[in-house]
């Protein structure tokens, strides 16, 4: 099905793809801090804190924004996988809690790090398939395409 979107639908799924690149380079920059275990452990805690608060401000303006009502009000078959996703951010939200706290507890040791290390990756990996789930119903609710950047997403005229 393919259909024109309104520039509504056209800005919040360009915000929502900025915020998303956004985030892939914030796990990209941690996942390497972690790994090599370069930089200052201070740093990387203010990184973590500053990415959990990316993701608890992107999940708020998912959800006030009507939580992809965009694809389920013309298409409501979709409906049943959205509210499926939107519970997804509740598991998020706590495996998110739990690294936020490692990184205000921080004791500096290979235990704390390999911990961290560990609930930071399980994180990003649930986040990213989150993340292309929403992706999916997307482009099966017709709002976005596999390929060209949402800002070659079609809109209305203006
Ligand atoms: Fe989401």
């Amino acid at each position: 099905m393919t259909r024109l979107t309104t520039t509504r639908e056209h800005n919040f799924f360009e915000q929502m793809k900025c915020e998303q690149n956004n985030l892939v380079g914030c796990i990209s920059r941690i996942r390497h801090a972690l790994s090599t275990g370069q930089g200052e452990i201070p740093e990387l805690c203010q990184t973590i804190l500053r990415f959990s608060e990316l993701i608890e401000n992107h999940f708020a303006r998912e959800e006030n924004g009507g939580y992809l009502r965009d694809v389920t009000d013309p298409a409501p078959e979709l409906a049943a996988r959205a509210t499926e996703l939107l519970g997804e951010h509740t598991a998020l939200r706590g495996a998110l809690q739990t690294i936020r706290q490692l990184a205000q507890n921080c004791d500096r040791s290979d235990a704390w790090r390999q911990d961290l290390g560990r609930e930071f990756e399980r994180f990003a990996q649930q986040l990213m398939i989150h993340e292309a789930r929403e992706d999916d119903l997307m482009i099966e609710g017709g709002l976005a395409h596999q390929g060209p950047a949402a800002a070659d997403l079609p809109i209305s005229p203006k």
